[in-house]
């Protein structure tokens, strides 16, 4: 229903990205898209680009007046760095080898070796300027104008990071929406103070080492209404969409939804979320399961957790060949970040959600912002009546005993 696909090189003219299956009527602004572009690039431990481009997004169709128009949004941001770069990217045939920037010898863990048997490139810049997380930056574009869908519904995405390298957050708030505003203050996106300081000390040593980091960050969506989501078919179930889009984001290496692998170490007894009944609705003892049973959101915040592995490209070259020569070689150096977990965590929030505007879509769908405001409410009322007559009933049987 809600799609995107992303166009574009690294060190291109521009990023572009079409965005089909919004609703008519939804209020949008470029103010709202940069403000989320700008999260994807702060966080401590980033490479000189995010310093030389403050990303810009423009709007080229599927908007007036401010509100979608039921169309395809039509999305670009252009790469400030291609001025420095058109020669090196040039979209016509150059016979001027030079200029280039032949890229002969892959760096281990990235797209170029991989890039160059598969596709056959002797350049293997062919393979990293696509490969690269440059892209995510029209994720987080599109993201944005899900975000904007799911908030007028009352659902609110934030992320943190839980750790970096070894260092781990020992203590958080209770209250989600103070773990958003910390996370939001903090250099590494982390809402533990001490943890925070100590990420921040780890990447500014693995810089001076020459080395990188990964980590680990969470992602959660409160507010998501149940019934999101089915477990009829393998490939409905919500729980495994967002597994998909979190695992396709560049450099993550694993995906938990609410306590994950801890829960497989644990009891049956110490891991389910006991079910009560307050008079108006159900009510959990716990979100072990982050949200979703059988596929589908049960009104309990979607937690997810992905793993990040450490970035490929060092600036202390690791071993490689030539792939021209055959002979061993240093791996190709190209300008890089040191460790990009709190910027992965904004990428994360934008692929959520996309994932869920998509099933939020599927559910309470229509062509437009108020006939899906509307679909919305009335099941949820439906639901209120629901539990009312239900209560009504216990309360009678409960007068009969
Ligand atoms: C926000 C973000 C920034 C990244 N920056 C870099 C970088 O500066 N250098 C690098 O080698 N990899 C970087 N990566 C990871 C590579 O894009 C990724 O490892 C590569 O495309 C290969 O894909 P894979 O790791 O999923 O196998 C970044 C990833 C993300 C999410």
């Amino acid at each position: 229903m809600l799609r995107f696909l992303t166009a574009g090189e690294s060190h291109g003219q521009a990023l572009s990205a079409i965005v089909d299956g919004l609703p008519a009527g939804l209020h949008v602004s470029v103010e709202q898209i940069n403000h989320q572009l700008w999260r994807r690039q702060q966080g401590h431990g980033r490479g000189g680009r995010m310093k030389i481009e403050t990303d810009q997004a423009e709007i080229l169709g599927g908007v007036r007046f401010g509100q979608t128009t039921g169309g395809p949004v039509s999305l670009l941001v252009r790469n400030a760095d291609w001025r420095s770069w058109s020669d090196k990217m040039s979209v016509a045939p150059t016979d001027e080898e030079n200029t280039r920037r032949v890229v002969s010898v892959p760096r281990p863990g990235h797209a170029d070796l991989v890039g160059h048997i598969k596709y056959g490139f002797e350049d293997m810049r062919n393979a990293l300027e696509r490969a690269s997380a440059r892209e995510t930056t029209m994720r987080v574009a599109c993201g944005a104008l899900a975000r904007r869908l799911l908030e007028d519904a009352g659902v609110h995405i934030f992320s943190h990071v839980v750790s970096i390298g070894p260092v781990e957050v020992s203590s958080l708030p209770s209250d989600y929406s103070e773990i958003a505003r910390l996370a939001e203050e903090s250099p590494v996106r982390c809402a533990d103070g001490d943890a925070s300081q100590r990420m921040v000390d780890l990447i500014d040593q693995a810089k001076a080492d020459r080395d990188t980091l990964g980590g680990i960050f969470e992602v959660v969506a409160t507010g998501a209404p149940v019934g999101l989501g089915t477990y009829v078919q393998w490939d409905r179930r919500l729980d495994a969409r967002i597994a998909m889009a979190m695992m396709s984001i560049q450099a993550m290496k694993g995906v938990e939804i609410g306590d994950g692998f801890a829960a497989a170490r644990k009891m049956g007894s110490e891991v389910m979320d006991e079910i009560g009944w307050d008079g108006q609705g159900y009510t959990r003892s716990s979100n072990h399961m982050g949200g979703l049973e059988g596929g589908v959101s049960n009104g309990e915040p979607i937690v997810v957790r992905v793993a990040k592995k450490p970035l490929s490209t060092l600036m202390r070259p690791l071993k490689s060949v030539n792939i021209h020569t055959k002979e061993p070689s240093p791996a190709h150096v190209e300008r890089s970040d040191v460790c990009a977990v709190p910027a992965a965590g904004v990428i994360g929030e934008a692929m959520l959600a996309m994932v869920l505007a998509d099933a939020f879509l599927e559910r309470f769908g229509g062509d437009n912002m108020s006939d899906i405001l509307a679909n919305l409410e009335q099941i949820r009322s439906a639901h209120r009546k629901q539990g009312k007559s239900v209560s009504a009933s216990v309360a009678q049987d409960s007068s009969e005993c």
